[in-house]
């Protein structure tokens, strides 16, 4: 019996895998730490990966029945300001600029989202033709406070005034958060841009594309130095007792790493996407006018509806449409910023810091929302953090830059 055990505990301590630097998560964040580490400090690395593919919520694929290239996670729009992460994606991928546009069905109405002069014009019967009197329009609309706006629906308010907030963001704010706005954080509503001109562009940001050959391309090429193992389908937790690691990058969800203690779970917003078909469209058909239709009303119990076959111009015979809804469970994708969560997580954050050796990285350990470009400019400078500023780059290796063809 004792000598059983005896040689039980042998084996496990002769399988313990030596790595320079271990990775949960091969997301954006995990991905590029890994790539840094790879192609800057020729170290090992192993990124571990829980589903069946890298990527992260970026991860994209070509669905079978209509050929058309969609994102199993929601439509990803790149769209950076920061002149660094332009210049390092292009390293990993050829682009196509794309200017992302929305309209949204708003009392039997398509109009430009966010909303700008048109927007107004067309709901409110209005003839406003400049900036100064969009401006003008605007200010006798907001609702003005003594205070800073302490929720989203005083920021909403303050900033739109009660007529577009009654018709786009109350309604639209209740069906992606199933919460009242004035019981969400201001910073909730004060993301939703509004313009003062006729500017229908989503995204205000100088650098807006595509990745020529999909997301998922990038991430092939961000993992393919020979120094960096992947391992898909392995949750890390089963399997970190295994790895000797001299540096530990953690990417998900910062409660669950913490499980253990038993304290409260952070509490996320996820969206449920039904797939439809639409066949026999012809070869350039499509079911709607744009990429993103957003449905801000009461009346339908979808936020928004996404057609693949807009970006890149694709080309098939039937179209692929994805109805999103708002739901609680499933896929952390949205935390919810109330004083509660904020409060949680900031006691998970003090138990973060007293980890030796781990880094909390990316939007579910920083429990954050951030866009692409943000989870990229963090990583880059988590890894400088951690290692110094390096006074020379070294380009990744040639291998690994080949861009995927579809
Ligand atoms: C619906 C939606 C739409 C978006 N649209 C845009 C957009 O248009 N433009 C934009 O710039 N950004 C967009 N984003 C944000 C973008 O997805 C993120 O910036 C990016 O995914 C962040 O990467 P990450 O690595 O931090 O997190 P993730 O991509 O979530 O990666 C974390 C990874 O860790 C893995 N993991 C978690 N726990 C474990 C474990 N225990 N063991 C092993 N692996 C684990 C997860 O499976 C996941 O693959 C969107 C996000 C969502 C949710
Ligand atoms: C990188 O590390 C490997 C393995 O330790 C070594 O063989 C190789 O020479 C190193 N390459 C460079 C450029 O330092
Ligand atoms: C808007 O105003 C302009 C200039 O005042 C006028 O020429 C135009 O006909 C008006 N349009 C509508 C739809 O009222
Ligand atoms: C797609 O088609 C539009 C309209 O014909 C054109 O302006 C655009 O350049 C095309 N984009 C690509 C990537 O081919
Ligand atoms: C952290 O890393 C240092 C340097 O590699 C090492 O000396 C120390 O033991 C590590 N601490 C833990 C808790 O792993």
């Amino acid at each position: 019996m004792a000598k059983g055990t005896v040689v039980i505990v042998t084996l496990i301590l002769t399988s313990f895998q030596e790595y320079d630097v271990c990775i949960a998560g091969a997301g954006l964040s995990g991905a590029v730490i890994a790539e840094r580490y790879a192609s800057q400090l020729n170290q090992s690395v192993v990124i571990i990966e829980k589903r069946n593919h890298i990527g992260g919520n970026c991860y994209d694929y070509i669905d079978e029945e209509t050929g058309i290239r969609v994102s199993q996670y929601g439509a990803h729009l790149f769209h950076t300001d920061n002149s660094r992460v332009w210049k390092y994606v292009q390293l990993f991928s050829d682009w196509t600029k794309y200017e992302h546009e929305v309209v949204g069905v708003v009392n039997g109405k398509h109009v430009p989202i966010p909303v700008n002069i048109e927007t107004v014009n067309t709901l409110f019967d209005l003839n406003i033709t400049s900036t100064e009197e969009m401006d003008n329009w605007l200010s006798e609309e907001q609702v003005k406070y003594d205070h800073e706006p302490k929720n989203s629906e005083e920021m909403a308010l303050s900033r739109v005034g009660r007529r577009l907030y009654e018709l786009i963001f109350h309604p639209y704010t209740i069906k992606q958060w199933n919460k009242e706005p004035s019981e969400l954080g201001p910073e909730v509503t004060a993301r939703i841009p509004v313009r003062n001109n006729h500017d229908s562009r989503y995204f205000g940001d100088p650098f807006q594309a595509l990745p020529t050959s999909g997301y998922t391309a990038i991430f092939d090429n961000l993992l393919c130095h020979p120094n960096i193992d992947v391992r898909l389908d392995t949750d890390y937790f089963k399997v970190r007792d295994t790895l000797r690691c001299k540096h530990t990058y953690f990417t998900g969800p910062i409660d669950t790493y913490f499980a253990h203690l038993g304290y409260k779970k952070l509490e996320y917003r996820s969206l449920d996407f039904e797939r439809k078909v639409v066949r026999d469209t012809g070869e350039r058909g499509t079911f709607q006018p744009k990429f993103v239709v957003n449905h801000p009303s009461a009346g339908t119990d979808f936020t928004r509806i996404v057609e693949y076959k807009h970006l890149l111009n694709q080309t098939s015979d039937h179209t692929i449409l994805f109805v999103e809804r708002s739901k609680d469970g499933g896929e952390p994708y949205y935390p919810v910023p109330n004083e509660e969560n904020k409060a949680l997580y900031r006691r998970y954050q003090g138990l973060a810091a007293k980890e030796d050796n781990v880094t909390f990285v990316g939007r579910l350990a920083n429990y954050k929302y951030f866009n692409m470009d943000q989870a990229i400019i963090n990583a880059l400078e988590l890894f400088e953090k951690d290692n110094g500023v390096l006074s020379q780059e070294k380009d990744p290796i040639a291998s690994c830059v080949a861009t995927t063809s579809t």
